[in-house]
Formats: C-alpha cells, structure tokens, sequence
C-alpha cells in the first residue's frame, strides 16, 4: 500500500504558490481551495496530506517528522539550522538577506553595533566573520523602524523588492546571503519514504525545469 506523505506548507504567499506548483505535478488535493478556516488537508489516492504552518515552523514540523517534507525559505533554514536534508532549491520567493541602515550611516567600527534583526544567528554569523562587535536587539517584526527610533545603528533583515526600506528612507549596506524557497525532508522519513518522496521531488523538478 502506498504510503502517505505528510507535506508542511508555509502558510500565505510563497506556500499558496508552492501548492500550485505541486498541484500542477499531479498532487493535487483540491480541498485545500475551499474557502475555509481548516489547516489540514488530505488525498488519500495521491498519498498526500498537507498543512498549513507558519513558515518559520516549517523546519520544527519537518525536523521531528510531523512533516515528511515542507518547503522552507532559506532564511529559517540558516537561522535554525535544522537537521533536515535539502532535497533542491525551487528558485522561488526570491529575495535576500542584507544589512540596510540610514542612508547617512557608515560604520566606523569604533564601538559596539547595534544590530535589530528578526535572525539573530544569521547576524551574528555574519559580523563574527566581520570580527565585529555587536550587540544583538531580536525583533519579531517591522524591523525597519529600529534605526529610525535610535533603538539599532543597522538590521539584519529579508530585501525583496526593496521598497519598505526605501519607503522609510534606508538603503541596504551589504548583502549578507540569496534566499529562496528549498523543498526539505525528514531524515528518517527520507529512508523509509524513499520513493514516495523522490517521486513528488522529481515531478516539482521536472514541473519547474530543474
Ligand atoms: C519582510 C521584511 C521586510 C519586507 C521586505 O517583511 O522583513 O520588511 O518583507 O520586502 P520589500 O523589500 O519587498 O519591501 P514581512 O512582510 O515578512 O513582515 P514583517 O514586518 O513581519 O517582518
């Protein structure tokens, strides 16, 4: 009997546009289109069940095989760093992870950087390869406004299009890393759901033309 594959989507934008994706490679489930409030969704003929999480629980749900596979942006990936196998890179959500500040500031290393950032691992990787001394301030959201409060001199935030730091007169300073949209596995999962899950990687693959 085929096995069901537990898949962990990330809820809003990027996850609607990997459900299609995966939709479109034939593992459909078309209950998830009906408008309702359910998080879980299930065709038993295809072998898929899928959920809606948060995405930055995408890897917790995946790590400990809730999830057999779930599809996580490489920011949460870095942050975490889960103990999960990369299966392949959609190329999708697209954006990057970058140091912005006032457009007047310039570091003059003289002193403690205050740094505001919702990937406080991610920074301090990154300024511990700088051999800069920082002080970490976590925010969960609406990073931006930090350096324009005096709360932080820079963030360490997501750039996409670049218009919220635009909008509120930041630049980005330095790339840090590309980020995009990574199709993850248990690996426990990975072994004894070996075909099934190769089967779904190869049909987004060739979906995708990877
Ligand atoms: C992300 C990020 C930036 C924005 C960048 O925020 O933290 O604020 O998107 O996108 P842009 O370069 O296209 O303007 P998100 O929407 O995840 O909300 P948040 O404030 O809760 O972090």
């Amino acid at each position: 009997m085929k096995q069901m594959i537990n898949i962990a989507l990330p809820k809003g934008r990027l996850g609607e546009k990997v459900y299609s994706i995966l939709e479109a490679s034939g593992f459909e489930c078309p209950s998830i289109r009906e408008q309702n409030r359910k998080l879980i969704f299930e065709n038993e003929e295809k072998g898929v069940r899928y959920f809606w999480v948060k995405p930055s629980d995408v890897v917790i749900y995946v790590e400990r095989g809730a999830a057999d596979i779930g599809i996580a942006g490489k920011d949460i990936i870095l942050e975490y760093s889960p103990d999960i196998y990369e299966l392949a890179d959609l190329g999708i959500g697209k954006c990057r992870m970058a140091v912005a500040a006032k457009k007047d500031f310039c570091d003059r290393r003289d002193g403690v950087l205050r740094v505001a950032t919702k990937f406080p691992n991610i920074a301090r990787n990154y300024y511990n390869s700088q051999s800069r001394d920082i002080d970490i301030i976590k925010l969960n959201g609406s990073i931006e406004i930090a350096p324009i409060l005096g709360l932080s001199d820079v963030i360490v935030d997501i750039v996409e299009t670049g218009k919220t730091l635009y909008e509120n007169n930041l630049e980005p300073k330095q790339d840090i890393v590309d980020i995009s949209a990574i199709l993850i596995a248990n690996k426990v999962s990975y072994k004894f759901k070996n075909a099934e899950i190769n089967g779904i990687c190869e049909a987004v693959r060739k979906n995708l033309n990877l």
